[in-house]
């Protein structure tokens, strides 16, 4: 192989950049140029492309976000887009891909190498909802981001002696809401894995309370419905008054932790050796912190474990 392409696509996630910097240095490394594709598929279809270097890469591992820019890409779902993008591919010489995000991008990387461009997918996203992989590349950061902004509210929380109602990201799933509220020593975590009732929660204020708490911290994921609602149902049913927060996207920014980073090197750097040893349609992951990979097709049917236990711990040492 000759030439390759990276590209970042759907969410941003803090550590993208050090995926595209050990992409771009092992290609360089092993004979090959690397095409930066900008704003993801998109990049394919409108030749949003540059050559990136060794210095051009350089100075960008520390910043979040992606240098390559994102963005999500319709097209891509149709034949004829696929087929635009092959006919990009073939006209600048890319004869391999590498293609950082989630399940969208990885169903992408599998369209097109089934039309004959090798590409490899690395897990990308703060949401860690990839099921082959145990970690997806940005999840530390925003965990630890969620985790210091809660402890802020809780600060406040404790002064008036309220009930925080903290909404954190995660798309469907309750993987950062575990870990925040875990981290964050809340009173009860609201996650779709999990079975709740506003009853369950105000039972837990309420006996916690007796044993002299005065103020509370209720972690809720993304798509549980209206945090406002919950807080005002909390309100109504403990007497205590309760504020909702949205954290939002400022979970997706801010400069990548150092696992972030050191994860985000190995997994470019294997999907490289992937590339190189002739091998596409694979997506990289991490399996009991090895570096692991997998048939595309297969990946996407593979369902993400939740830790019920952690969820439990959580519970019991809450009050
Ligand atoms: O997948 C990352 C994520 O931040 C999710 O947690 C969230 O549901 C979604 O993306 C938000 O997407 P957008 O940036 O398009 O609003």
């Amino acid at each position: 192989m000759k030439r390759i392409g990276v590209l970042t696509s759907g969410g941003d996630a803090p550590g993208m950049n050090a995926v595209i910097r050990a992409v771009t240095r092992t290609a360089i490394k092993n004979g090959m140029q690397v095409y930066g594709i900008r704003r993801g598929w998109n990049g394919l279809l409108n030749e949003d492309i540059k050559e990136l270097s060794i210095r051009s890469v350089s100075d960008i591992i520390q910043r979040g976000g992606t240098v390559l820019y994102t963005a999500r890409c319709k097209e891509f779902r149709f034949e004829e887009g696929l087929q635009r993008a092959k006919e990009t591919c073939i006209n600048l010489g890319i004869e391999g891909l590498v293609a950082i995000g989630g399940d969208g991008t990885f169903r992408g990387a599998a369209d097109l190498s089934a039309r004959g461009i090798p590409c490899v997918g690395i897990p990308g996203t703060i949401d860690n909802d990839i099921a082959m992989t145990e970690y997806t590349i940005g999840y530390d950061t925003a965990m630890n981001t969620a985790m210091e902004l809660v402890d802020k509210l809780r600060d406040t929380a404790q002064s008036h002696d309220r009930c925080s109602v903290v909404e954190v990201m995660g798309r469907n799933a309750g993987y950062i809401a575990l870990s925040t509220g875990i981290a964050c020593g809340a009173t009860y975590i609201v996650t779709k894995e999990m079975p709740f009732t506003i009853d369950d929660i105000v039972m837990r204020i309420v006996n916690t309370q007796t044993t002299g708490k005065h103020h509370f911290i209720v972690v809720v994921a993304e798509g549980m419905g209206n945090s406002q609602e919950i807080a005002k149902k909390i309100e109504q049913g403990t007497g205590i008054e309760a504020r909702a927060t949205i954290l939002g996207h400022v979970q997706r920014g801010g400069s990548p932790t150092v696992q972030d980073r050191v994860i985000g090197s190995q997994m470019g750097h294997y999907a490289v050796e992937l590339l190189v040893n002739g091998r596409g349609n694979r997506v990289v992951g991490m399996q009991k912190s090895v570096i692991v990979d997998y048939d595309i097709q297969e990946a996407l049917k593979m369902k993400k474990h939740f830790s019920e236990e952690l969820y439990r711990i959580a519970g019991e040492i809450s009050f």
